[in-house]
């Protein structure tokens, strides 16, 4: 009798519990268990795993994986920054969330301009007035809200942990702080936790003990204690002291926005991606539209042909980007035409498959790049084909290079990605007009281009990567690599990688990747070529015929793709 009692009371648990049966459930995937996450951390990717070895879903993962780069990845991991999620649910639901900061209300248009109307050197880049108010932590939460399957402190658990036990540093994490070293110094003193041995070496062990305290909070009280109490209070007290002018109504009334995706199909596929306030999805749908156009799979992938034809898209995509986009919540995207078929012939019909076609005349001083910069990707896939695509940014690397004086965290640049005067460029060589002019509560135009490939109602390829206006060109062709030249996911992120973006009128190829008879080809057509220290640093998931293939960037960083 007792037995049958406990055998009942078993029942009624197990079966109340739809999380802990689905946790049971078998994985749609022949080669996981689990699923796969890929980040740019393998410390990061590993917490991610285990929350989905513990029953979680892709979103609890996501979560968890986003709170711990916050963490072990500081120069673009962030809670003091922002982002975009697309995703694609079992049940066949896919949308995004837009958690992109905002302008505080405070800003206006000419607010970097002198007296002369002359940009002010610096100060949409570094230090206290190029931040913009933080959506990462009310990001997070509107993803937990709606989706997850577990607590919100066993999500942060893992990264207030890492916190406050201290991680190590890799040798490229080293190297870029020692990089920023004197940045990070002026902006913060020497208190700054990543800075007080003087140097950063390779197995250092890091321990940002203000930060655990303050994900701590964020896992106690919420959003609540970011946007409204102690940490807002600090954010404010830090960024005012040196210059700036978030205040805390503009941490109180941030909010995230669900968004539909920008839906393109694509040779059967259906591609979904992030609609504005970034770019990117409108300039993957109009470069993947013109591929088919151009009859692009004639040629050999990176040929010089495809180089050429796809350089010659780009010049125009990115001429629209410049033209056309900005914040939805602000001002008017023409989006049905610019993704309308007549409109796309008409404006690919001009294209020649011998003859580089010159952009505009190009104003020397208009020409990039000051600093390199980083942002983060998240790919993730669990057993149920649950899909999650999210990139987040601090903007440059270590953002504003300020960081909150009692919470320790860094703050983002993100005012940069405003076009701070029409025509000139930000630190990406983007140019920009009224659309995307800085106005208090808007958000700035991005290119961060979370994506998900659908067949068949399946996830089949979860991409993005960091790398400025190079993200659209990165996962353009990350696509075209898989799914039209089927290439593995491995191969096709180790792939050379080249971008243009018609202002500068250049193709950039990678430093170390210099194939001199295809540049000399491609400069014969008219092109002009230019290196880069890199492109892209792709996270791919691909889940072709219920297998995972999944594979980050370790030849350009320290990438970890985990299949279990
Ligand atoms: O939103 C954007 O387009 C930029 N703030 C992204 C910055 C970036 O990717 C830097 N990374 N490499």
């Amino acid at each position: 009798m007792t037995r049958f009692i406990v055998f009942c009371i078993a029942f009624l648990l197990f079966s109340c519990n739809p999380i802990q049966e689905e946790s049971k459930s078998p994985s749609l995937y022949t080669n996981a268990e689990f699923g796969a996450v890929v980040s740019a951390h393998p410390l990061a990717s590993k917490v991610g795993m285990d929350v989905l070895k513990s029953g979680g879903n892709a979103f609890d993962a996501a979560i968890a994986t986003y709170m711990s780069l916050a963490v072990v990845y500081p120069r673009a991991g962030n809670i003091g920054g922002g982002g975009f999620m697309v995703y694609h649910r079992e049940n066949g639901e896919s949308a995004s969330l837009d958690f992109r900061e905002k302008a505080p209300n405070a800003a206006f248009r000419d607010m970097y301009l002198d007296e002369n109307d002359l940009p002010i050197k610096g100060l949409s880049r570094l230090g206290a007035l190029s931040i913009a108010v933080p959506g990462s932590v009310a990001g997070m939460e509107a993803i937990h809200e709606k989706f997850s399957t577990k607590s919100w402190q066993e999500l942060l658990k893992p990264a207030i942990d890492q916190a406050a036990n201290g991680y190590t540093l890799s040798a490229n994490e080293a190297n870029i702080i020692n990089r920023y070293y004197a940045d990070l110094l002026k902006q913060n003193g020497e208190v700054f936790y990543l800075i007080k041995n003087g140097e950063a070496f390779q197995g250092d062990t890091i321990h940002p003990s203000k930060l655990a305290a303050c994900l701590l909070a964020i896992s106690q009280k919420g959003k609540r204690a970011f946007y409204e109490d102690e940490i807002a209070e600090d954010i404010v007290r830090s960024v005012r002291k040196n210059g700036g002018i978030i205040t805390l109504k503009d941490l109180k009334d941030y909010e995230v926005v669900w968004r539909n995706v920008i839906e393109i199909d694509f040779n059967g596929y259906k591609v979904i991606s992030m609609p504005p306030p970034s770019s990117g999805g409108i300039a993957l749908s109009q470069l993947l539209y013109g591929f088919n156009y151009l009859k692009g799979q004639e040629n050999a992938y990176n040929s010089c042909q495809f180089i050429h034809l796809n350089t010659e898209l780009q010049r125009r995509v990115y001429a629209d980007r410049a033209e056309f986009l900005g914040d939805p919540d602000f001002v008017n995207n023409p989006q049905e035409t610019l993704l309308n078929s007549d409109y796309l012939n008409s404006r690919f019909s001009d294209i020649s498959k011998m003859r580089a076609s010159p952009s505009l005349k190009i104003n020397k001083g208009q020409v990039m790049e000051v600093e390199s910069v980083e942002t983060t990707h998240i790919s993730i896939l669990d057993k149920w084909g649950n899909a999650v695509s999210i990139t987040t940014t601090l903007n440059g690397n270590f953002g504003s290079k300020l960081a909150c004086e009692k919470n320790g965290f860094l703050l983002n640049n993100q005012m940069d990605d405003f076009s701070i005067k029409p025509g000139y460029p930000n630190q990406f060589g983007l140019v920009g007009n009224k659309q995307n002019a800085i106005e208090g509560g808007k958000r700035m135009l991005s290119s961060m281009t979370p994506s998900i490939v659908i067949k068949d109602d399946a996830p089949i390829l979860i991409a993005g990567t960091p790398g400025g206006s190079t993200i659209i060109t990165s996962v353009y062709q990350t696509i075209l690599a898989t799914l039209v030249y089927d290439l593995p996911a491995q191969e096709s992120v180790n792939l050379a990688k080249y971008h243009s973006q018609w202002l500068p009128d250049i193709i950039y190829y990678e430093e170390n990747r210099r194939d001199s008879l295809l540049l000399d080809s491609l400069i014969q057509m008219g092109h002009k070529v230019d290196s880069k220290p890199r492109l892209g640093k792709m996270k791919v998931v691909l889940a072709l015929d219920n297998y995972i293939d999944a594979a980050g960037d370790t030849l350009r960083g320290d990438d970890k793709a985990v299949v279990e």
